[in-house]
């Protein structure tokens, strides 16, 4: 099968040597002209100095890349996803399937990622739609360390096509599920309770802590599915759990170094103007604390974390915030 995958950053570039591995053939298309050059010509990731096979080929031009195949990878940051959307809309002349492979909710609209696609995309350029998330450091994928994926659409067949595309018999197996809504939402929370725990780490608050945040942030990642309608179970799997686990502890994931950074004191505009790549945790904050407004939700961690990042709150009248809460049973609701 051909594949164009829109943005070779870390992910992207590091799913292009997956599909290549399983015997596909990919084209990257990216806006920066550097790591198109480091791709063609000297076959190395442009986030990581590991090589890329000299099969990998990338464009700066996104007409070649949409007429290259009739399966298009969504591998951009969600704050860019709108927009280049709106311009695929305007180029194509014939329906394609979309993956998506961003993890993030819009702020202002607090649309999922498909939603964005289902609202920009006509009806007659879009063949289907899926999502593939789950537990995944791009850093371990490249050195084709074994990792296990979930693939979501509502279309099942296609979910069952994607599998075996991704999938191969030496570092990764996907699964498939049709709870599209579950599985791209845990994706977008992890990250935001990912920056939570970060946060506590840099504070040297202990461990205790952390476990408690990261625990309690999981039933904030159910009630957040479960108000976009997807389902529980997603959020007890490898999209939820799964990727809160890689991401929450973890020197590789730039949501949680962030977080840590904003613990020992920098502001957002600091940590921005030193860290390029994207940092979705520290949006989809922003993002999840409106969607509470908007619908009565429950979300006191990711509430604080808003204003901490956000408001300047002090993090002692964060935890005070969060002590004083009514005391109450543990039950899942
Ligand atoms: N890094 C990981 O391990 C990992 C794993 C799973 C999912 N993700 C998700 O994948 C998404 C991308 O993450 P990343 O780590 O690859 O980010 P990144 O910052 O490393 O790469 C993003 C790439 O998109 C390109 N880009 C930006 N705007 C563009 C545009 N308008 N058109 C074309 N290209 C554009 C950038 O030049 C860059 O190469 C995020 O939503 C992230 O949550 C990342």
């Amino acid at each position: 099968m051909k594949l164009a995958i829109l943005g070779g950053g870390a992910w992207g570039a590091t799913l292009g040597q997956l599909l290549i591995d399983n015997g596909h053939d990919v084209m990257i298309y990216d806006i920066n002209q550097s790591f198109v050059d480091v791709i063609n010509e000297k076959h190395i990731h442009p986030f990581f100095d590991l090589p890329l096979q000299e099969s990998l080929v990338a464009t700066n031009d996104l007409s070649v890349a949409l007429n290259y195949s009739d399966y298009i990878v969504l591998a951009v940051p969600t704050k860019v996803m709108r927009g280049l959307l709106t311009t695929i809309n305007n180029l194509l002349d014939k329906p394609k399937y979309f993956i998506n492979v961003s993890k993030g909710i819009e702020p202002d609209t607090q649309k999922r990622v498909s939603e964005i696609v289902f609202e920009v995309v006509s009806s007659k350029n879009l063949k289907g739609f899926a999502v593939l998330t789950g537990p995944s450091h791009a850093e371990e994928v490249i050195k084709r360390k074994l990792t296990l994926l979930t693939v979501a659409s509502s279309d099942e067949e296609l979910a069952t096509e994607l599998q075996t595309v991704f999938s191969n018999e030496t570092y990764m197996r996907v699964y498939r599920s049709t709870d599209l809504i579950g599985c791209e939402v845990g994706g977008a929370v992890k990250n935001a309770i990912a920056v939570v725990s970060g946060i506590a780490t840099g504070l040297d608050m202990g461990e205790n802590a952390r476990a408690a945040l990261i625990t309690r942030g999981i039933l904030e990642m159910v009630r957040v599915i479960e108000s976009y309608g997807g389902t529980k179970e997603s959020a007890f799997g490898l999209t939820g759990i799964g990727d809160l686990i890689v991401t929450a502890t973890s020197e590789h994931s730039r949501n949680f170094k962030a977080g840590k950074e904003i613990g020992k004191g920098k502001s957002l505009d600091q940590i921005y103007a030193e860290q390029k790549q994207t940092i979705e945790g520290v949006r989809s904050i922003l993002a999840l604390h409106q969607l509470a407004k908007h619908k009565g939700l429950s979300l006191p961690i990711i509430e604080v974390a808003y204003k901490v990042i956000y408001e300047d709150m002090s993090v002692d009248s964060a935890i005070t915030q969060l002590l004083t809460r009514t005391l109450k049973s543990e039950k899942i609701e």
